[in-house]
């Protein structure tokens, strides 16, 4: 029964298969390897532990990478923790959902509601395969597709189901699949279900309406007590709010172009990266200037987003010390509930900016929109707080520890890395491998 099993075609998920008919774009899809580089972000920018205080992202975030990269990361960040069986936690089953073509394969075998249940450790021996062919085609064929029930939905509800979408939609959404903001639904019926928070529409303050509607927070900040929101990666939602996306350029006609190689073929080059790698298949195809000029003119707006983002983010951290020294000053929660209120959108808002990954080059105008409305709402709650500390007998400034370094601001939180870390390796160690055997006692050799 195994051999049956164990010939590469009886399994969507396993890429290899796909190699020998589709050979260029197999290739080109390889070569998101050598996207690399691991930036960690934490440590370019130590702001973001204090701003993730009493969450996984302060533990270790890094920069995105290749695509080929996914299991691998999620595997290794510490986010997902150390889990020694199936049932322990920290996360959930929906953090594999952006990951692999096994994610449609376990909800076809399975059912969405069989997927979704149980910890994150239960779907390791399932979910091996990197990103791959199954995530944006019919198997097989070169037919793009939604390969997740909860993104059909979400397109669906914005008015356009995917199968009605013309093609430049449809590049759109096979990346929108993943790059959106989500959450995981904490009601009884779809319990950590992943979900786009979509149904009042796309834009940050319609999705930061919709959270507060649901009273939903991701959790509770550990040094201001504010129900926090994480933002996710809104790239699709942001990006079609910029002119390329007004004008219908798709994400993949700068992400995915069609190049010609040396025989003179034609086809889709699938190293999802930068596309100043592949400039006269990108940009070129619409714009005179040169590749330096183009750079240029994008690094002018990552270098504007960024300096808001730094404000932003000074703002935040002043307002999380002076919150939790207004508590420790006896301020009680009637008193602090609107100041709180205001972190929670402030921050909310300068983390959909920011995880916006691109959004200088998306749609810079966006972001610098976004990036300002944050400084307001920290503003708002900068005065409140400083009212609620004059009036708990404050009155000296809040005083920041140094926060300098990514070790110093985690020392600042109390967090036990370097036991964190020692778990990791454990857990690296000798749980992986059992999960890549069984997979492939389960599923044949591929
Ligand atoms: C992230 C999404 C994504 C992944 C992963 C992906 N493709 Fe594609 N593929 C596309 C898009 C977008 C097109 C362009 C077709 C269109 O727009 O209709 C395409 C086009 C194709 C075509 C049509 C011919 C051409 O070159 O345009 C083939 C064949 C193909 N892909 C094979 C594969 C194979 C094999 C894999 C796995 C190794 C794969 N694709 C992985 C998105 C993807
Ligand atoms: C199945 C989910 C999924 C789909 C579909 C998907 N991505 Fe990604 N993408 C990711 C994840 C997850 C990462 C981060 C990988 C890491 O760092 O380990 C990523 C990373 C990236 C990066 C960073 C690459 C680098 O080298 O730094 C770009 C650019 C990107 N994606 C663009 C796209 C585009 C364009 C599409 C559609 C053609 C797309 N992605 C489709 C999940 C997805
Ligand atoms: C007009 C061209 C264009 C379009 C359309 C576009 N992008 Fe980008 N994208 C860029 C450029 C340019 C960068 C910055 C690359 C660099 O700095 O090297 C970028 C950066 C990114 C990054 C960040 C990569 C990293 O490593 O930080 C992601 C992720 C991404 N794009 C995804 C998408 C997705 C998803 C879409 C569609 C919803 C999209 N892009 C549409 C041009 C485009
Ligand atoms: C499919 C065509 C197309 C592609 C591909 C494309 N653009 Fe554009 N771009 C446009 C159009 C149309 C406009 C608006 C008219 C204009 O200003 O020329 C525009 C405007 C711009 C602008 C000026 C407006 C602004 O947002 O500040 C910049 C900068 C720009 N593009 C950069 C890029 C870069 C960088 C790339 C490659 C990563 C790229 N474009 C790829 C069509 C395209």
């Amino acid at each position: 029964m195994m051999t049956l099993n164990a010939t590469a075609n009886s399994n969507p998920a396993d890429n290899s298969q796909y190699e020998k008919r589709f050979p260029k774009q197999y290739q080109s899809w390889q070569k998101t390897a050598e996207s690399k580089e691991v930036t960690d972000a934490l440590a370019d920018d130590p702001n973001l532990v204090i701003l993730w205080a009493g969450y996984g992202f302060s533990k270790d975030y890094n920069a995105p990478r290749g695509h080929q990269y996914v299991i691998t990361d999620l595997r290794s960040t510490l986010r997902t923790g150390a889990p020694m069986t199936e049932d322990e936690g920290p996360m959930p089953m929906a953090c594999w959902s952006c990951k692999s073509p096994d994610v449609p394969r376990v909800i076809e075998e399975q059912g969405e509601a069989e997927y979704f249940k149980g910890k994150w450790a239960k779907g390791g021996p399932e979910i091996v395969h990197v990103l791959g062919c199954a995530d944006c085609h019919k198997p097989g064929t070169p037919k793009l597709r939604i390969a997740r029930p909860f993104a059909e939905r979400a397109f669906a509800k914005l008015g356009t189901p995917f199968d009605k979408a013309d093609k430049t939609e449809k590049q759109n959404m096979v990346c929108g699949q993943c790059h959106v903001e989500y959450y995981f639904e904490k009601n009884e019926e779809h319990p950590n279900w992943v979900k786009f928070p979509w149904d009042g529409g796309t834009s940050v303050e319609a999705m930061e309406a919709y959270y507060d509607k649901l009273k939903f927070k991701d959790w509770t900040h550990q040094l201001s007590k504010a129900p926090m929101l994480k933002a996710q990666h809104p790239g699709y939602e942001t990006t079609a709010k910029g002119l390329h996306g007004d004008m219908g350029v798709s994400c993949t006609d700068c992400h995915m172009p069609r190049v010609t190689n040396a025989e003179g073929k034609e086809y889709t080059d699938h190293n999802v990266g930068s596309p100043f790698d592949q400039f006269e298949f990108t940009c070129a195809n619409c714009h005179d200037q040169t590749k330096e000029q183009m750079q240029a003119l994008v690094q002018t707006n990552k270098d504007k987003v960024n300096t808001l983002k730094l404000q932003a983010e000074d703002e935040l951290v002043k307002a999380h010390f002076e919150a939790a020294a207004a508590w420790k000053a006896g301020a009680n929660e009637e008193k602090m509930t609107a100041a709180l209120t205001d972190i929670r959108h402030a921050q909310w808002r300068w983390d959909f900016a920011i995880a916006s990954h691109g959004i200088a080059a998306h749609a810079p105008e966006e972001g610098i929109r976004i990036l300002k409305t944050s400084l307001a709402k920290s503003a708002e709650a900068r005065k409140k707080l400083a009212e609620i500390l004059n009036s708990q007998g404050v009155v000296s400034t809040v005083a920041i520890p140094d926060i300098s370094t990514k070790a110093k601001a985690q020392a600042v939180l109390g967090m036990d890395m370097d036991k964190m870390r020692a778990d990791k390796a454990i857990f690296i160690e000798k749980v992986v491998p059992k999960w890549e055997a069984e997979y492939k006692a389960n599923n044949g050799a591929n």
